[in-house]
């Protein structure tokens, strides 16, 4: 079987970039030579291997899972089966955050870190941050620990422990996360079962979270600070509430790339 022969078959069963991508990964190349060498032959073991994993993409594992990398902000993150795959939508809170947070000294912190995919994104972008990441899972904090080592972006510092309370006494200039926000009988969970699912839901309607946030941030936030929280489409309108109950000012909307509400951003005065 030759790589034109592979991409043709799988093309019939699996999207096209998806069988791209693990034909590439197959071969140990990057996807544009799968473009360029189309009359290469496949080693018997990199036949074996990609029908192997095309067999478990059809079944519905993600792509993701199946190579062990994902794009994020043009930075190749390692992903396994403790951390959630790093989402495009989740860019729009980099983007956002990178907009309104001066590039002087700052201290910022991102709870719920997963792959690393918020810390390191800021990271690259502004080297005079000192970043704080944090995760509940010990297992998920080595992953990203692993990809900040791998991207030599050392000035994340990792720490695990719920939420706020991993960096008691800590004061920060900005306070970001994308936290659990699904709620336990959501449909769309079904379709996410390959993720742990510990990073997917929360009690209270997926709001349990995004509410202790808000409140643990409130103790955590220099004069000023910004806190910065991901959350569910529909969810503005409670977690704004919250947030002016909470005493927080200037609220305002995150939207991703297909105009969906999909944060909201505040900043916490005394
Ligand atoms: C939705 S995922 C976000 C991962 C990553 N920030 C991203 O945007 O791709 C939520 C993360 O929060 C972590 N988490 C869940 N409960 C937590 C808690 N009580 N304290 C700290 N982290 C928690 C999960 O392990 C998971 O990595």
């Amino acid at each position: 079987m030759n790589v034109r022969q592979a991409l043709v078959y799988a093309s019939q069963w699996v999207d096209k970039l998806d069988a791209e991508l693990l034909l590439g990964h197959c071969l140990r190349v990057a996807r544009p030579h799968v473009y360029a060498w189309p009359e290469q032959l496949l080693t018997p073991l990199q036949q074996q291997q990609f029908i192997d994993l095309f067999e478990q993409r059809q079944a519905g594992k993600p792509v993701a899972y199946l190579t062990g990398c994902k794009e994020f902000w043009s930075l190749s993150l390692q992903v396994d089966e403790h951390t959630l795959i790093p989402r495009p939508d989740t860019e729009s809170i980099v983007e956002l955050a990178l907009r309104k947070l001066p590039r002087t000294v700052q201290t910022i912190v991102d709870l719920g870190t997963g792959s690393g995919a918020i810390a390191l994104a800021l990271a690259f972008e502004c080297r005079l941050w000192s970043i704080f990441a944090t995760d509940l899972h010990l297992a998920t904090l080595q992953r990203a620990k692993a990809n900040a080592q791998r991207l030599g972006l050392n000035q994340v510092q990792f720490v695990a422990g719920d939420w706020l309370t991993a960096l008691n006494y800590l004061q920060a200039d900005a306070i970001i996360a994308n936290p659990p926000y699904i709620a336990a009988d959501d449909v769309h969970l079904a379709a996410l079962c390959y993720e742990p699912q510990a990073a997917l839901v929360a009690a209270d309607q997926g709001l349990a979270d995004l509410f202790t946030l808000i409140e643990q941030a409130k103790m955590q936030l220099k004069q000023g600070g910004f806190l910065l929280l991901e959350h569910g489409f529909d969810q503005s309108a409670s977690v704004q509430a919250k947030m002016r109950q909470a005493g927080y000012q200037s609220i305002e909307t995150c939207y991703d790339l297909t105009g969906h509400a999909r944060g909201s951003f505040a900043r916490y005065m005394r």
